[in-house]
This record gives C-alpha cells, structure tokens and sequence, in this order.
C-alpha cells in the first residue's frame, strides 16, 4: 500500500460506475465527499456522517459500505457503483427501482440511494430473502418519511414475493 503523508494530497484512481477515473484527495478525505465534490455523484447522499443512517451506502467492489465510514484513499483502484449505475443509460429505471416507483417507496428520496444500493448487494446475494431478512438489513437505514411498509412491499417485489404493479402495493 502507497504511504501518504497526513498533508499531502493522494491521486485516487477508480472505477466509478464503468469508468474510470481519477482525482486528488487529502488522505483524511471521506469517500462520500470525494464522490459528491470531487467526482460529481451526488445522488450518494450524505446524513448522519457516523454510520447511522445508512444513505451514504455505496458498493465497493460489489459489497455494500458506508461511504461517510469510508476514505477516499482506500478506494483506490477499486470498482465503485453508486445509485447513478442502477438506470439505463436512456433512463429506464432497473427492476429495484421500478419496485420502489410501484409501491411509492420514497417520499423526499434522501434515503432512498443508501437503500437501493444496500439492496443491490444483499438481494444479489440472497434472492429469496424472507420479510424478516428485508427488515432485518433495512434496519441498517434510517427514513424519517414513509413509515417503511412500502419501502417493505418494495423490496419484498423485488425478491419476487409480489406482482409488479404500478397502481400501488399489492399483498
Ligand atoms: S451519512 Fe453515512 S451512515 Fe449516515
Ligand atoms: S423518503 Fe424521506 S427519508 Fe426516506
């Protein structure tokens, strides 16, 4: 592993949903504001700064991190995806967030990109999750709108526990 020095700035080279890029950093730079300010990825929000909430999640190398937890230097070189990866290029939401659309999941969205990227890993890695399972990772994330039961019917339609529909959740 490179040594930098604590002022000294590092130039971080990474895979940022395909593409790969590079900029500087301080080495005490979090990765959720070297995402947002540095590279431009603002739909990685950022809330609680200490690993409560949840809406900073991003995937490092497919494995779901809290970015505000994270440093940027400690991307260096790997492969990170963001909620700006979930849609086509033309915009057609992915089946995730279709899920999310149908059962009105969100309300302000400042939860939603943690979720949707927590849900990525855990879903891509446990299919067939039971409701206790969903509720057991969303835990990990804080939404102060919606009351969770749609974000649930989301997640629970995309593990393919319920019909896709777009007038609203169906059990
Ligand atoms: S901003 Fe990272 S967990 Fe809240
Ligand atoms: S939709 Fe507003 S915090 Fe979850």
């Amino acid at each position: 592993m490179r040594r930098i020095d604590k002022d000294q700035r590092a130039r971080i080279r990474l895979t940022l949903n395909g593409r790969a890029l590079s900029a500087e950093a301080e080495p005490r730079m979090l990765l959720s504001d070297f995402l947002r300010h540095s590279l431009g990825a603002t739909g990685t929000h950022v809330g609680c700064e200490h690993g409560v909430c949840g809406c900073c999640t991003v995937l490092i190398d497919g494995t779901a991190v809290r970015s505000c937890l994270t440093l940027a230097v400690q991307a260096e070189g790997r492969d990170v995806r963001t909620v700006e990866s979930l849609a086509a290029a033309d915009g057609t939401l992915n089946p995730l967030q279709r899920a999310f659309q149908n059962h009105h999941a969100l309300q302000c969205g400042f939860c939603t990109p943690g979720i949707l990227m927590s849900f990525t890993d855990y879903l891509a890695r446990n299919p067939r999750p039971s409701e206790a399972d969903i509720r057991d990772v969303l835990s990990g994330h804080l939404c102060r709108c919606t009351g969770y039961a749609g974000i649930v019917s989301a997640l629970l339609e995309a593990a393919g526990y319920r019909q896709s529909s777009e007038s609203g959740s169906k059990s």
